[in-house]
């Protein structure tokens, strides 16, 4: 069945909703985006993904075509419109349709283009929390501004294709012998009961589930350490995991060939995803 889409300011079947070839989105890759999880019908984070979406199109001077309040809403009636229990609301905002191809930004009165659309999926009961992600190590080739979340995702495709030829589930990326992230998540390792992750900068994305992981942490009295970790460091941790929108805190049981600790998903991975879950389905809305 068609899916209810939003594309500039009309609610429309999927196959109805049209973008234009010259839009920036399509031709230089000049957009942003943001990924929020839905669970028993309700939106988990908006104010963390609303807020880092104003983050992203400020750092690249872009306008934002709806407030905080409006995209509250578009968020909702999709959700209704799709009966979406549990799945995704994925969201883009491009610098728009200039009318040419040129490299110079378009004039400012230029409309931005917004589309959202959702997918369902199964995101409590994902069968990889029990088995444990393994994951491939491949070079960081991505540009220097990974704490803008756009939607050139060229790069994390291709380390995602590499993973797969290698029979694991993802790629963490590795960058002057330190893990930068996951293709699409933030990485962790856990060693003697101490939670270490890449501190935040330019070089990865500022994950929402990162923030309030971190926050349970610290509350829960675990162990932070936020600083840069290299792969052979990963590999001798007593376990590993993930943190995005879409797999929440998912546990990594092998790096390269390399099993993590016993092999099997961890502890305090376990334990960070129930309390994530629990907090998070509280507060949301
Ligand atoms: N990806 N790092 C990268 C490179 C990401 O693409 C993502 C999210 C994260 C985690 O961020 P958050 O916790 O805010 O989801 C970290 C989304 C889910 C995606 O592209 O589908």
């Amino acid at each position: 069945m068609s899916r209810t889409v939003y594309c500039n300011g009309e609610f429309l079947p999927e196959e109805d909703a049209k973008v234009s070839i010259f839009d920036r989105g399509f031709l230089f890759a000049d957009g942003v985006y943001e990924v929020t999880s839905v669970l028993n019908g309700k939106l988990i984070d908006f104010d963390g993904h609303a807020k880092r979406l104003e983050r992203s199109l400020g750092e690249l001077q872009m306008a934002s075509p709806v407030t905080t309040e409006e995209l509250l809403e578009i968020h909702r009636k999709l959700v209704a419109e799709n009966n979406i229990e549990e799945g995704m609301i994925y969201l883009q905002i491009t610098r728009g349709n200039p009318g040419d191809r040129d490299f110079a930004f378009p004039p400012s009165d230029t409309k931005p283009t917004i589309v959202l659309f959702t997918q369902t999926a199964n995101l409590l009961h994902n069968p990889k929390v029990d088995q444990g992600m393994k994951v491939v190590s491949v070079e960081d080739q991505r540009w220097a501004r990974r704490d803008i979340k756009t939607v050139q995702l060229l790069y994390p495709s291709l380390a995602k294709m590499a993973a797969k030829a290698a029979g694991a589930d993802d790629a963490w990326m590795v960058e002057d012998g330190a893990v930068t992230e996951g293709s699409s998540n933030n990485a962790y390792i856990v060693k003697g009961g101490k939670i270490i992750t890449r501190h935040l900068g330019n070089e990865i994305l500022h994950g929402i589930t990162r923030a309030a992981v971190l926050r349970f942490a610290k509350s829960a009295q675990m162990e932070v350490e936020e600083r840069a970790f290299t792969l052979e460091e990963a590999k001798e941790a007593d376990e590993a995991f993930v943190t995005s929108a879409s797999t929440f805190v998912m546990p990594v049981v092998q790096i390269d060939d390399t099993p993590v600790g016993t092999g099997t998903p961890g502890s305090v991975a376990l334990r960070l995803r129930e309390i994530y879950l629990d907090e998070m389905q509280k507060a949301a809305v």
